[in-house]
C-alpha cells in the first residue's frame, strides 16, 4: 500500500507525492504551487499551452509574497524546480493523484477523466476540483471508482484554509483518508461532504450572490453599498458582488444552473442580471468588468 494511503502526511518534503494537475486556469495553477510548496513533484497541464508561463509566473509572485511574509522558508525559484508543466496530457505520466481543475462543463470534464483512467496507475488517486458537478456521475468514466473522489479548492489556493473533499457512493473509504490525510498535509482544513449538488460551500454561497444580485437589479441599492453591508455588517472578507466578480460570473453561472437543474428549485435559478452580464461578456475581474470596472483607476 503506498504510503499516503489511510496515514497522515507527516512533513512536508519527508514523502514526496507525484501529483498531476490538469488546468492551469486560476485554480490549477493554486493547486499546484500548494502542492510544490508542500514538497511535492507536480506535472501542470492545459489543453491551452499558452497558458503555461503566465501561470508559472503567476506562482513565482504567490510564492514570493508568502516568502516576504515569512509563510514559506524556501525561495521561490526552489519551489518552482518541482512544478513541471507539460503540453499535451499524454505527457503527465505515472502519478500518485491527479487532480482536474478544468472549466465546469460536463462533457470536458467526462472525456478527460476518460484520457487520465487510461494513464493513471492502479494505484492512484482520481479527483476533480469541479465546484457543483456530481462526482458519481464524473466516477462512471474511470475503472475502479473507488479511488475517484471530489476535492474541491478555494480561490485563492495558497490563502484559503478548506478542501471540501466528496465522497461519491462508490468512493471507497480508504481513499477519502488518503486524500484527508493528503489535503491535511498541504497545510488545509478538510471537510467530507456527500456528492449533494453545490456540495456544502456553493450550496450555502450562490443562495447569497444571488440575493445580492436581485438587490442590485430591483435597484433597492448599489453594487457598492450592498458590498459595505455585507463587509462592515456581516463582516465578509468581500461583498458578494466583489466576490462574484472574483470568481467570475460565467463560473458562477455555471454553477447556479447545475445547482438549479439539480434540485429544480427557483432560489438557485440565475437572475436575469447576471444572465445579460454573462451574455455580453461582463465576466468579472477576468474581463476586465462585471459589477465593478478593473485595471482602471
Ligand atoms: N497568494 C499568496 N498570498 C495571497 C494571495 C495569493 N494568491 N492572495 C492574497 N494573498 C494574501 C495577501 O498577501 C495578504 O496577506 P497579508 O494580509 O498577510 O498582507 C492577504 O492574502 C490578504 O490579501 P490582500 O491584502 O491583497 O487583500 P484582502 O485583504 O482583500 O484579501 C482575499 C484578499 C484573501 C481574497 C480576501 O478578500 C478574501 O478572503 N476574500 C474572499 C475569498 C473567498 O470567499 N473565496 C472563495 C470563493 S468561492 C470558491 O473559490 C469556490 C467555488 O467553487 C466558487
Amino acid at each position: 500500500m503506498p504510503w499516503w494511503r489511510g496515514r497522515p502526511v507527516c512533513c512536508p518534503g519527508d514523502d514526496r507525492l507525484k501529483a498531476a494537475v490538469i488546468g492551469a486556469g486560476t485554480m490549477g495553477r493554486g493547486i499546484a504551487q500548494v502542492f510544490a510548496q508542500s514538497g511535492h513533484d507536480v506535472v501542470l497541464t492545459d489543453m491551452n499551452q499558452e497558458v503555461l508561463p503566465s501561470a508559472l509566473k503567476n506562482i513565482w509572485d504567490s510564492l514570493e509574497r508568502l516568502r516576504k511574509k515569512s509563510l514559506i522558508e524556501e525561495e521561490p525559484s526552489q519551489v518552482l524546480t518541482r512544478i513541471r508543466t507539460v503540453k499535451q496530457i499524454d505527457e503527465i505520466g505515472q502519478n500518485d493523484i491527479y487532480i482536474e481543475a478544468i472549466f465546469e462543463k460536463l462533457n470536458a470534464k467526462m472525456d478527460l477523466f476518460r484520457i487520465i483512467d487510461r494513464i493513471a496507475p492502479k494505484s492512484s488517486i482520481i479527483a476533480s476540483n469541479t465546484s457543483s458537478i456530481s462526482i458519481n456521475l464524473l466516477s462512471t468514466t474511470v475503472k475502479a471508482p473507488g479511488r475517484f473522489i471530489g476535492m474541491h479548492f478555494f480561490n485563492p489556493v495558497p490563502v484559503m484554509k478548506l478542501v471540501e473533499i466528496i465522497k461519491a457512493e462508490r468512493t471507497e473509504q480508504s481513499t477519502v483518508e488518503s486524500v484527508v490525510a493528503i489535503a491535511r498535509g498541504l497545510g488545509k482544513e478538510p471537510v467530507t461532504s456527500k456528492d449533494f449538488p453545490g456540495f456544502i460551500s456553493n450550496r450555502i454561497l450562490m443562495p447569497i450572490l444571488k440575493e445580492a444580485m436581485l438587490c442590485l437589479q430591483e435597484g433597492v441599492s448599489t453594487a457598492q453599498e450592498i458590498d459595505r453591508t455585507a463587509k462592515l455588517g456581516l463582516n465578509h472578507p468581500m461583498g458578494p458582488l466583489e466576490l462574484s466578480d472574483f470568481i467570475g460570473l460565467d463560473v458562477v453561472m455555471d454553477i447556479m444552473e447545475v445547482l438549479y437543474t439539480e434540485f429544480g428549485e427557483e432560489r438557485f435559478k440565475p437572475p436575469i442580471i447576471l444572465r445579460n452580464m454573462v451574455n455580453s461578456g461582463m465576466l468579472g475581474r477576468k474581463s476586465g468588468i462585471g459589477f465593478y470596472r478593473y485595471g482602471e483607476e
